[in-house]
C-alpha cells in the first residue's frame, strides 16, 4: 500500500540530478517553477532548471542554509523533495505571513504517477511530527501553498493543518494560504504528546 514504506533522508549532492528532473515536470513547476513562485526554479524551455542552478540552490555551501532538505523515499526509491526552515530566518517573509515563531515546510512529489493517491497527506503528517517538531524545538509548523493549489491545501488539511490566514507575499503571483499545525491545539492527542512536549 502506498505510504507504508515511506522514509526521509537528508539530501546529498548525488540526489541533485533527481531534483533537476522533478523541477522540470509540469505538475511540479506549475507550483514550484520560475513563473510560479518568487524564488521558483524549473519550468519549460528557457525556464528549465539546469544542474548548475540546482547545485547553486541545493548543493553544498560554506555557510549553512536555513533550509533542511530531505529526499522522500518510497520503498527506498527517491520520489520527491521536502524541506523545513525556521520562518524567522526570513524576517520579511515572517512578517508577511505573520508567523514569527514557526517552522515552515515545502514539498514536492516528483513522480507524477505517485500523486493523487493520498501519499502527500502521509508525507506531510510524518515529516511534521517525526522530523520538524523534534529537530526544530518549535511547537508550530506552517505550510503556505498558493491559494489556487487546492490539492496541496487539501493534503495539508488532511494532515492536521488548519487555515489561519491568506497572506500577500512580495513578488508572488497569488496570495499564500497559510495553514498551521500547532501543538497547543493537539494536547489532547496521545500520539502527539511526545513530539509536542515542551521539555
Ligand atoms: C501537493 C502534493 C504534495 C499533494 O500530494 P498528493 O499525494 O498528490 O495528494 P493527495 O493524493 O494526498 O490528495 C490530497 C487531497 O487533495 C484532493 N485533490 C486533488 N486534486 C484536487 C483539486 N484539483 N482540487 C481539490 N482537491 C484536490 C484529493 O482528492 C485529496 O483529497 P481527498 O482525499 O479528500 O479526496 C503533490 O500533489 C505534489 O507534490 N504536487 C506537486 C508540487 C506541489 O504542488 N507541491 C506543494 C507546494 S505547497
Amino acid at each position: 500500500m502506498l505510504g507504508t514504506a515511506l522514509a526521509f533522508r537528508p539530501l546529498t549532492t548525488d540526489d541533485l540530478p533527481f531534483l533537476v528532473g522533478w523541477f522540470n515536470r509540469p505538475h511540479v513547476y506549475e507550483w514550484w517553477g520560475r513563473r510560479a513562485a518568487p524564488d521558483g526554479i524549473g519550468g519549460a524551455g528557457d525556464d528549465a532548471a539546469t544542474l548548475e542552478e540546482v547545485e547553486a540552490d541545493y548543493g553544498e555551501t560554506d555557510e549553512p542554509r536555513p533550509e533542511r532538505h530531505f529526499v522522500i523515499e518510497l520503498d527506498r526509491r527517491a520520489i520527491g523533495l521536502i524541506q523545513w526552515y525556521r520562518v524567522d530566518a526570513y524576517p520579511q517573509y515572517a512578517s508577511e505571513i505573520e508567523e514569527p515563531d514557526a517552522a515552515a515546510i515545502d514539498l514536492l512529489i516528483g513522480e507524477k504517477e505517485l500523486t493523487g493517491h493520498g501519499l502527500g497527506v502521509d508525507v506531510i503528517r510524518r515529516f511534521t511530527t517525526e522530523i520538524v517538531l523534534p529537530d526544530s524545538g518549535l511547537r508550530r509548523v506552517v505550510g503556505a501553498p498558493d491559494v489556487r493549489n487546492q490539492r496541496s491545501i487539501r493534503a495539508f488539511e488532511k494532515a492536521g493543518f488548519r487555515w489561519v490566514r491568506d497572506a500577500e507575499v512580495e513578488d508572488a503571483p497569488a496570495p499564500e494560504h497559510v495553514m498551521a499545525f500547532d501543538c497547543s491545539e493537539m494536547e489532547e492527542s496521545p500520539s502527539l504528546s511526545n513530539v509536542c512536549s515542551v521539555d
